[in-house]
């Protein structure tokens, strides 16, 4: 059960519309709670974007419930004072109980709100799970659980249907009572449109400048993810370098040690 505090917490993110710029970063562990916490970011996600930039999967399709709760619990032993969303994953909020059932999990797990990708298409599965109590968080636009049946990861909006579809599906998510919704790869125009029509905060990643938040994988940012890094992302600091060179010069050092 939710303590007064999480669905406080979920209630300033909301209340930050309109007044702030929200920052939303990605945490997978408790060291990177920590950190981000001591960086004052107000929403922490436990993505299943772990599933790329931690458990070397090639996409999030294959991330399970236990993987989830087990990083979940993680980050929660950090205590951040921002909000801990975690990501319901890949075919865990195919029923409406699958998805009450599975959002309790994660709560229990030490998250304070969950998030699923889809809008219209999931609206029981939403509403249930905000009547049981737990905040949830909608995510529209280009759905990384989609990519296999997509083929791809492909920028939403382009089109009048679905422009539509996607001012539809966050008036839905807005009206069942979702407190955010992260637009992810959906056109500049039509997340500044979808922002303006609704009263709960959209959260961008890749959708232009014109989002009340903005989020990105924490890897990108420092430039740690393996591989590959989206065209919207420019890393901050090449920490991976750093790291490198960290690891050359101690190998340096203990060759030299007699
Ligand atoms: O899984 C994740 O990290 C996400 C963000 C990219 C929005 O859903």
């Amino acid at each position: 059960m939710l303590g007064t505090m999480s669905l406080e917490k979920a209630a300033a993110i909301r209340a930050m519309k309109g007044r702030e710029s929200i920052p939303v970063l990605t945490a997978y562990d408790f060291a990177m709670a920590r950190l981000l916490d001591e960086c004052g970011i107000p929403l922490l996600l436990v993505g299943d974007s772990l599933g790329m930039v931690v458990l070397g999967y090639p996409d999030t399709t294959h991330v399970t419930m236990d993987e989830m709760e087990h990083h979940v619990r993680a980050v929660a032993r950090a205590k951040p004072a921002g909000l801990i969303v975690a990501d319901l994953p890949y075919k865990s909020y195919e029923t409406v109980e699958q998805a009450v059932t599975n959002a309790k999990g994660l709560v229990s797990a030490g998250a304070e709100a969950v998030k699923a990708e889809g809008g219209r298409d999931i609206l029981p599965q939403v509403q249930a799970i905000i009547s049981s109590g737990i905040p949830f968080c909608g995510h529209l636009g280009m759905l990384p659980q989609h990519v296999l049946e997509e083929g791809g990861y492909h920028v939403k909006g382009k089109t009048e249907t679905e422009r539509e579809a996607l001012l539809a599906d966050a008036k839905a998510l807005e009206e069942a009572g979702a407190f955010g919704i992260v637009l992810e790869l959906v056109t500049a125009p039509v997340a500044e449109e979808i922002s303006k029509s609704i009263t709960i905060p959209t959260i961008g990643i890749g959708s232009g400048k014109h989002c009340d938040g903005y989020v990105l994988v924490t890897t990108d940012l420092w430039g740690t993810t393996p591989g590959f890094i989206p065209k919207h992302v420019r890393p901050k600091f090449e920490i991976a370098e750093r790291m490198r060179l960290a690891v050359a010069e101690w190998k340096m050092e203990i060759r030299q040690r007699p």
